[in-house]
């Protein structure tokens, strides 16, 4: 009582009410700070670039079992296997179904022997010089042309760009096994400039594949087009 006597009642009362909460009350348990969890080291998994199956039968380059004549895979002098008759048959079907649209497409260019691409690519060097040649026409031996499988249709220049033949050509080909070869996109990896007309016979299942993949046949298949020299 002694105690009582000696604090003043209103700080007695004020104590009583703000001692008895925590003398009473559990201390609530220390919020730990939240911690931020580390931030993982982007251990992004590369995407391996697959590795592409190079097989090279009598000096003809196949690439996952895809004949490929590029700047950077050239073809035998006396490789002249003809227009392939898969491909001839492919191309006829596509015309037929054009035909169907009211698209007229007739094969301006099909097979052309080493000898042939060598007079042809000479006369654009002669005219051009062989830098500007090179954007657009094969040196001998580096054709797709001489491979039998590949087209050039309707007209070869840049006047067949935007025409409605050349965009049911783009919107078309793969669903009959053409892709076409060297789009506008892809110059720097083909190696050559856009060639709307020029359609590469790949069967219907790996054309459609490369058409969906939007990439060019290079890219496709994890390969380059670069001359050796
Ligand atoms: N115009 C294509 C690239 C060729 O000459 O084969
Ligand atoms: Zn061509």
């Amino acid at each position: 009582m002694r105690l009582f006597r000696l604090i003043p009642p209103v700080a007695l009362a004020l104590c009583a009410a703000a001692c008895s909460f925590s003398v009473s009350d559990p201390a609530p348990a220390p919020t730990a700070a939240p911690t931020a969890a580390p931030t993982p080291a982007p251990t992004a998994a590369p995407t391996p670039e697959p590795t592409p199956d190079i097989q090279v039968v009598d000096g003809i380059t196949y690439v996952n079992g895809i004949l490929i004549a590029n700047k950077s895979y050239g073809l035998p002098a006396d490789y002249a296997p003809g227009v392939s008759e898969e491909a001839q048959a492919a191309f006829d079907e596509m015309a037929a179904g054009a035909a169907q649209d009211g698209i007229t497409l007739f094969i301006a260019s099909g097979f052309r022997s080493y000898d042939y691409q060598a007079q042809l690519y000479q006369r654009y060097v002669d005219r051009d010089g062989k830098e500007q040649a090179d954007t657009y026409s094969a040196r001998p031996g580096y054709s797709e042309h001489q491979t039998g499988l590949a087209f050039d249709l309707n007209e070869v220049s840049d006047a067949f760009i935007g025409t409605p033949e050349a965009e049911w050509l783009a919107a078309h080909a793969q669903e009959y096994g053409f892709i076409i070869r060297y789009p506008a996109d892809k110059v720097a990896i083909t190696g050559y400039k856009y060639e709307p007309w020029h359609v590469r016979y790949l069967g219907k299942e790996t054309a459609a594949a490369v058409y969906e993949s939007g990439l060019c046949l290079e890219e496709y298949l994890g390969i380059d087009s670069v001359y050796a020299d």
